[in-house]
């Protein structure tokens, strides 16, 4: 469960502030899919970052399963990114001379797994997404498809509760997008929340929840069936 409560985000100061949100309030359950949506501009990846901890509110407060993540130090916020959570984003941000394989560990190694622990878990990642085949290739030989997978078997790694995307299918063609989000939706079904910001009407449309921002204000919040 993520509790977002008037949370105010001011990038500068004085005569060069900028507001991006501006006193947003949002809950988002354990299990739900929701897409964030609105005009490039009002907000979405600053409310991501903002509820996945890679950026601190100006005011208001992220609570995370009962946890208020402006309290966990440095240390605690590590642990919760990297245990609890995961991110898929439009750049794969994959080291590209790394193969897959080494690829995908990294946050086992962050996180301190010992060897045969990370060798197991990885390469159940590689398949849960596909991907077993090229684990042993270097990440600049993928696809943009096969990238992507390879990021969200990153993502994956750690077994997290949430994975949080930022406009996921927005470096691939349409056919790629579509089996990113539906190996997405299918993360979901197996009880991982998953919050996606996207541009995509259609996307959105599959989503079960979608939020939409305007000029740094939540404008709408609607189940769709
Ligand atoms: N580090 C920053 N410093 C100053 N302004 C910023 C910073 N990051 C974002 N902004 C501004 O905050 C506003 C919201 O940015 P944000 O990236 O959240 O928008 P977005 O909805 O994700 O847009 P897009 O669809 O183009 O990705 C924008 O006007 C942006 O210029
Ligand atoms: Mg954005």
């Amino acid at each position: 469960m993520i509790q977002v409560e008037r949370v105010t985000k001011r990038y500068g100061t004085g005569k060069g502030a900028f507001t991006a949100l501006r006193a947003v309030s949002l809950a988002i359950k354990t299990g739900e899919r929701v897409a964030i949506i609105g005009k490039s501009g009002s907000g979405k990846s600053t409310l991501l970052h903002l509820m996945a901890g890679l950026d601190t509110p100006s005011q208001g407060s992220v609570t995370v399963d009962s946890r208020n993540i402006g309290t966990l130090g440095e240390g605690g916020l590590n642990q919760l990114r990297n245990r609890t959570f995961g991110f898929v984003f439009q750049q794969f941000f994959l080291q590209p001379h790394l193969t897959v394989k080494e690829n995908v560990l990294l946050p086992l190694k962050i996180g301190r797994v010992g060897r045969r622990g990370r060798e197991a878990r990885t390469l159940e990642a590689l398949a849960r997404v596909g991907l077993s085949d090229k684990a042993n290739n270097r990440a600049t030989d993928l696809s943009g498809g096969e990238k992507q997978r390879a990021c969200i078997a990153r993502a994956l790694v750690n077994e997290p509760s949430m994975i949080f995307c930022d406009e996921p299918t927005g470096n691939l063609d349409t056919e790629n997008g579509a089996k990113i989000i539906q190996l997405l939706f299918d993360l979901n079904q197996q009880g991982i929340t998953v919050i996606i910001v996207t541009h995509d009407r259609d996307i959105a449309q599959q989503c079960g929840r979608i939020v939409e921002l305007k000029d740094g204000r939540i404008v709408s919040d609607r189940r769709v069936a």
